[in-house]
């Protein structure tokens, strides 16, 4: 095994050699980026949004597979904020404070923002925006006009990254889930990644649409498209959504 990996390991491994900010009595870091002053924002329909026909869970299961081509009807916003809601919607933020969201989390640190590449949804310019939870609203980051392709190229030309109706980037905020658990948090951020891609893979089966989820990028690329640092945050997972062809 290479050394890199067996020092991975090691390091995450409980007992960790080293105290976490935590357990140092540092300050929590912040439950979410928060849009800034003159951020444009644009407002979600209240979650769940959709009207769903009543789901059979077991054959939902069933049925899901991965879908890498989509039919060119784009999503009705109703519909983005259902996704956006299923994978990160925020349903109670505690005294503590941490947040409670639609899907597990380690120590319920939810260490995750979510990007979005729009490329077809009713009402909304295509552009990268940033879902902000708190709120429940999407924040416009850029409408440059070759942001799709960027993004595709640094997905190492996956096609389905800009033929999708949306493109999700979940970012890591590493801090957030380090100031508990110490090293140990980089296992656990893979492990909620997971969670949230899943919800997002059911909830789009629910109406009608598919997903493929992507892990196969280039990740100084990406980073840099999506404007992280790449160490502190940085893009841990994709999926494209799309609707599915008759
Ligand atoms: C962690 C992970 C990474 C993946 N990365 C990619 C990817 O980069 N590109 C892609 O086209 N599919 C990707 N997939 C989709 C898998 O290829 C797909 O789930 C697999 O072929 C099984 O098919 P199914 O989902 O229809 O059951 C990924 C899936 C997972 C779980």
């Amino acid at each position: 095994m290479p050394d890199i990996i067996t020092e991975f390991m090691k390091k995450t491994s409980l007992p960790l050699d080293e105290p976490s900010g935590e357990s140092q009595g540092l300050p929590q870091p912040p439950l979410a980026w928060e849009p800034g002053e003159d951020a444009e924002l644009i407002d979600l329909p209240e979650p769940p949004a959709v009207q769903l026909a009543p789901v059979d869970l077991p054959k939902l299961i069933e049925k899901r597979r991965t879908l890498r081509r989509y039919a060119p009807d784009p999503l009705t916003l109703a519909e983005l904020s259902y996704l956006l809601w299923a994978t990160q919607g925020v349903k109670f933020v505690t005294p503590r404070p941490v947040t409670l969201r639609t899907v597990p989390s380690a120590g319920a640190r939810h260490a995750f923002e979510t990007l979005l590449l729009i490329n077809r949804v009713e009402g909304v310019e295509p552009g990268l925006y940033h879902y902000a939870a708190l709120q429940h609203k999407l924040a416009v980051v850029t409408r440059e006009p070759d942001i799709a392709a960027r993004l595709t190229a640094a997905c190492l030309d996956q096609p389905h990254v800009s033929n999708s109706a949306v493109t999700f980037a979940w970012v890591a905020v590493a801090e957030r889930m380090t100031w508990r658990y110490g090293l140990r948090g980089y296992r656990y951020l893979h492990l909620d990644a997971g969670h949230v891609c899943q919800n997002l893979y059911l909830a789009a089966e629910s109406i009608g649409c598919g997903v493929c989820a992507l892990a196969a990028f280039d990740d100084r690329a990406v980073n840099e498209v999506l404007g992280v640092d790449g160490e502190s945050q940085f893009a841990i997972y994709f999926a494209t959504v799309g609707r599915r062809e008759a």
